[in-house]
């Protein structure tokens, strides 16, 4: 039986033509909704229209194609700026996904180390500090530690206690007055810890720092206000929340946009243009040199519309209790051991475990024969694997479109491994 809910599941799986696949004689339970998610046929249909009827590039053309193309595309723009509570559409830098995102920002600090009249917030050498979390998928991991081999800042982390928090105990020594910027995921993709915010944001200004969230597994499953929150930048993709792939955003405050060196320059993010020089056109198109994404743009902005009608107040109170669900039958099955935190608070319906003596990518392989999709492997989250001992984990992340049967499946299923490997 479906827990009491204000989402019909049951009319929300008829809008994703793929849950009806089969894999073999098997229904197809797709549990892998962190890795990226399904797309509602109102997403693709809207991308389709956007094709057939308006397709032209944007912002340069008088044509009538040109005009409804450039508004489709900033109509999505102001469509996520709402979504995510931001004061601004042009706060909404459209990019490729999370990862050029984070990378936008942090090259921001590397292109400001070349230039003497930069914006002294984003000044980074030796003596300064960057700090992100053990618990960082790779993307805003990896970004960070280039930025601090190639200036001589020195990367620190928030460590993860046994239970798979934030070590926040740690919090006044890690972010300490060298910090430049505090980089933290807010919702976690290995452990699916959500992370408290304000104790990290307090510190960060306390000490000057700017701060910012991975939120790529948070904003398509809860409520962010990137107003409320008040952080100074959010990185999320279209991919993981109903949207298409090849389209992420960064939003970052006006007055930060403004000082920030641009990343990727050519068409389209200029003033003017000589041979000798080039002055830069204001944020957002700054930042999105080249021809963008522009179908994608219409099609993120028809995910956010399918999301917004059904309430991400709702989205979140339905993925609890299924994560509730999901730990309470895993906990059965013998022999295995859930990674991250084993109660529903605080935490998202991803689920990562290990199974005593068996390499998850035979848990995988029997799951998937059994039409079961999970994701199995370090989840681009090393650290966070060594953190725990282990190299790899099976991981279910379930969605607004699963149910408490398929979550049955899984741990039927997962009796069958062992019996495979006794
Ligand atoms: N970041 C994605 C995941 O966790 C790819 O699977």
């Amino acid at each position: 039986m479906e827990a009491a809910s204000k989402l019909d599941v049951e009319a929300i799986r008829a809008d994703f033509p793929i849950l009806q696949r089969r894999i073999g004689d098997k229904p197809l339970a797709y549990l892998d909704s962190a890795a990226t998610s399904q797309k509602p046929v109102q997403v693709v249909e809207a991308m389709r229209r956007f094709t057939d009827h308006s397709n032209a590039n944007i912002s340069r053309s008088v044509h009538t194609l040109g005009a409804e193309a450039t508004e489709a595309y900033e109509g999505a723009r102001a469509k996520v700026a709402a979504f995510i509570g931001a004061p601004s559409p042009d706060e909404v830098v459209f990019t490729k996904n999370s990862t050029e995102s984070i990378n936008l920002m942090a090259y921001a600090f590397q292109n400001a180390a070349f230039d003497p009249a930069a914006d002294p917030r984003f000044k980074l050498g030796p003596g300064d500090e960057v700090v992100v979390t053990e618990m960082e998928h790779h993307a805003n991991l990896i970004p960070w530690q280039q930025l601090c081999l190639r200036t001589g800042a020195t990367l620190k982390w928030i460590g993860i206690t046994d239970d798979g928090r934030l070590d926040l105990e740690s919090l006044d020594e890690v972010i300490t007055e060298r910090c430049k910027v505090v980089s933290f995921v807010h919702v976690a993709n290995l452990l699916g810890t959500v992370n408290p915010t304000s104790p990290i944001t307090r510190r960060a200004r306390e000490v000057g720092a700017l701060v910012g969230l991975d939120a790529s597994q948070s904003v398509p499953h809860l409520p962010v206000d990137v107003t409320e929150l008040g952080v100074d930048f959010i990185a999320f993709t279209g991919h993981k929340m109903l949207g298409p792939t090849g389209i992420g955003v960064l939003w970052a405050k006006a007055d930060l946009l403004a000082a920030m060196p641009p990343f990727l320059t050519g068409g389209s993010m200029i003033k003017t243009v000589t041979m000798e020089r080039t002055t830069f056109a204001d944020a957002p198109a700054k930042f999105e040199a080249g021809t963008p994404p522009i179908a994608e743009a219409v099609g993120l902005a028809a995910a956010v519309d399918y999301l917004d009608k059904l309430g991400m107040a709702n989205v979140r109170a339905y993925e609890k209790e299924l994560a509730g669900y999901m730990l309470e039958r895993l906990e059965t099955v013998e022999g295995l051991e859930i990674i991250g935190p084993r109660v529903p608070i605080g935490r998202s319906a991803t689920v990562s475990f290990t199974f005593e003596g068996v390499h998850p990518h035979d848990v995988g392989q029997i799951l998937d024969a059994e039409g079961i999709a999970v994701r199995v492997g370090h989840h681009c989250a090393k650290p966070t694997c060594e953190r725990f001992g282990v190299n790899a984990t099976t991981r279910a992340s379930g969605y607004l479109y699963n149910t408490h049967e398929e979550i049955d499946r899984l741990v039927e299923a997962l009796g069958q491994v062992r019996k495979v490997f006794g």
